[in-house]
C-alpha cells in the first residue's frame, strides 16, 4: 500500500517537472473559437485572427478552421478575373497596360453605370465630372482635397487601368472602393466616365447592340 503511494508521487512528480519544459505555449483547444473570435459579417473580409483562415493558423500550421479563403487566383464562377497588380508604384505604372476587360456598354448598362457613378462618386468628383461635388463644393464643403476633374486633359489620357488601380486601392485622400464595388462595377464606372470625357466608348448614344459590336 505505502509502496504504491510512494509509486505514485513520484511518478506524479515526474510528469510534473516533465510539463514544465520550454516549449512554446499553446492555448490548447478552442471550444467555440465563434466566441473567442468575433467572426467577419463577410465572406472572406479581414478577420480580428487568423484562426478561421488557411493562413498559418493560431493553432499552429495546417490547422484549419472553417471560412478557409480559397487558393489564391481562384475565380469564382460569373466574377471577372482578377486584377493582377499589387498596390505599390510598380503596380501604379504597369496598370496603364491594363484596357478595360467589359465590352462597350448598352445603354442600359450605361445607366447603371451612370446611377453607380452618382452614388459613389459623384458626392466628390461631381454629377458633371468636374471635380465639384457637393461635399467639395469649391473648397467650402466638409471634404478639403480637391477631387480630381474628370474633363481635363490629364484626366482625359489618364488609362482605363490607371483608374480602376485608384478606385480599387484608393489614391491619397480617396478611400479604396474595393467593397463598395464589385470588379465589374468599377470597370462600369470607368466606361461611364470615359464616354462622359468623350474619349471611351460612345455607348451612351447607342441604341442598338448592332452598333456595340461594330465599336
Ligand atoms: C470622398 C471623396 C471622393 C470620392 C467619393 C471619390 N473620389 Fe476619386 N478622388 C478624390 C480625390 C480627393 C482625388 C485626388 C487624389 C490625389 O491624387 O491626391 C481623387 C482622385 C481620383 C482619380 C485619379 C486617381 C489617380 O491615379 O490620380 C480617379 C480615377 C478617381 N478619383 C475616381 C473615382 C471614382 C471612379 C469614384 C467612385 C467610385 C471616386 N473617385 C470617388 C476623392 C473622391
Amino acid at each position: 500500500m505505502r509502496k504504491n503511494f510512494i509509486i505514485t508521487v513520484m511518478v506524479s512528480a515526474a510528469i510534473m517537472m516533465a510539463s514544465c519544459k520550454d516549449v512554446r505555449r499553446s492555448p490548447g483547444r478552442y471550444y467555440m473559437p465563434d466566441m473567442t473570435y468575433s467572426r467577419a459579417y463577410e465572406t472572406y473580409a479581414e478577420l480580428d485572427t487568423n484562426i478561421f483562415t488557411n493562413k498559418t493558423s493560431d493553432l499552429g500550421e495546417g490547422k484549419i478552421f472553417y471560412n478557409a479563403l480559397p487558393v489564391h487566383g481562384t475565380v469564382a464562377r460569373g466574377e471577372m478575373p482578377e486584377y493582377p497588380y499589387k498596390n505599390d508604384s510598380l503596380g501604379y505604372a504597369m496598370s496603364a497596360t491594363v484596357v478595360n476587360p467589359l465590352p462597350a456598354l448598352s445603354a442600359d448598362e450605361m445607366k447603371e453605370a451612370e446611377r453607380l457613378y452618382l452614388v459613389n462618386c459623384g458626392i466628390c468628383h461631381g454629377p458633371k465630372l468636374d471635380g465639384n461635388g457637393p461635399l467639395y463644393n469649391d473648397g467650402n464643403g466638409p471634404y478639403t482635397a480637391a477631387p480630381k476633374n474628370f474633363m481635363i486633359d490629364a484626366m482625359k489620357a489618364m488609362p482605363e487601368g490607371t483608374m480602376f488601380h485608384s478606385v480599387t486601392y484608393g489614391k491619397n485622400a480617396m478611400g479604396s472602393y474595393a467593397s463598395q464595388l464589385t470588379t465589374k462595377q468599377r470597370w462600369e464606372i470607368i466606361h461611364y466616365i470615359k464616354s462622359k470625357q468623350g474619349v471611351g466608348a460612345p455607348a451612351a448614344a447607342a441604341k442598338d447592340s448592332t452598333a456595340m459590336a461594330a465599336k
